[in-house]
């Protein structure tokens, strides 16, 4: 019998180097994407996705995210008193329930993997997921719930894949297919950070993952991979060679890369562009800068 997945790590405690100076201070799980920090978007989504525990992996210098989903009493009988109900609600919508939320401390930078493995006497015997705010996905039906569904089919492990450009093969993990099933592929390997003329596919792992438990278990016992890091991947790899399923899962909705400047800005604008109360203004606002852009060439 596949059990239910109600566990989700998050790890968050990246240093968030490339958004220097702003992560001198500000975590870079909560900047902004229009109004909700990015960590909002991956809770969102897991609760969607039926996730009841929410186990985030911090490091020094993070209590701003821990902060973040406390109460806010004043702010609350302010609003209240102000009569700002929509803005109460949405208020209401950060706080999580008590003993919901976990957190444990990595106390070394030694890669994903390390930090995932952080969380182990969270997790247990039960299939968990991990989710990298980082990569924030629009879609209709939310990503880690396609994935959750598709699970209750296959079973195994699943991570979110994504054909990405041969020559970007090497920023992510890379997928070795086996058979491809449309939405889904069974994966016969798993490498991290290939080089483009080493990757055995340009199918991608993206920040979404649900697995076994054994997992765990490996990651106490692989070495350090790429950059010297222990690697998630290396774990799932395991689990292939240990005689075990792992599915490649294309999800339908579009990714953005908020680790990066220039995928934060993109998701930016299409978030933007997506909400009734701005749209209008900000279409305005690209179609002139679009019309300056071309008078000038
Ligand atoms: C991590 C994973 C990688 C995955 C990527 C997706 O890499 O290690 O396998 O493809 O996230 O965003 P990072 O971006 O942390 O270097």
């Amino acid at each position: 019998m596949k059990r239910k997945v109600t566990k989700a790590i998050f790890p968050v405690a990246g240093l968030g180097t490339r958004f220097l100076p702003a992560t001198k201070s500000v975590p870079k799980e909560i900047m902004t994407l229009v109004d909700r920090p990015l960590v909002q978007y991956a809770i969102d989504e897991a609760r969607a996705a039926g996730i009841k525990e929410f186990i985030f992996v911090t490091a020094k210098g993070k209590s701003a995210l821990e902060d973040y989903f406390d109460t806010a009493p004043e702010l609350e009988s302010s609003l209240k008193k102000s009569g700002k109900t929509d803005l109460l609600e949405t208020l209401r919508s950060t706080y999580m329930d008590s003993g919901a939320i976990a957190y444990i401390r990595q106390h070394k930078a030694l890669g994903l993997g390390h930090a995932v493995w952080c969380a182990r006497r969270f997790i247990g015997n039960e299939p968990f997921a991990v989710m990298l705010p980082d990569d924030v996905i629009a879609a209709e039906k939310p990503c880690l719930q396609q994935m959750v569904e598709a699970y209750e089919e296959t079973g195994g492990s699943m991570v979110a894949a994504m054909e990405v450009p041969r020559d970007k093969v090497s920023y992510y993990g890379v997928l070795d297919v086996k058979e491809d099933h449309g939405k889904h592929v069974s994966v016969s390997g798993m490498v991290e950070k290939p080089k483009a003329e080493d990757a055995p596919s340009n199918l991608a792992v993206i920040g979404r993952y649900i697995l076994s438990p054994k997992v765990m278990s490996n990651l106490g016992k692989i070495k350090q991979g790429a950059n010297g890091e222990v690697q998630l991947t290396d774990a799932i790899a395991a689990e292939i060679e240990q005689g075990r399923d792992v599915f490649g899962y294309r999800f339908d909705g579009t990714r953005f890369d908020c680790g990066s400047k220039a995928g934060f800005l993109q998701a930016t604008v299409s978030f933007g562009l997506s909400r009734d109360d701005l749209r209008d203004e900000l279409a305005d606002y690209l179609d002139q800068l679009y019309a300056h852009r071309r008078a000038a060439q």
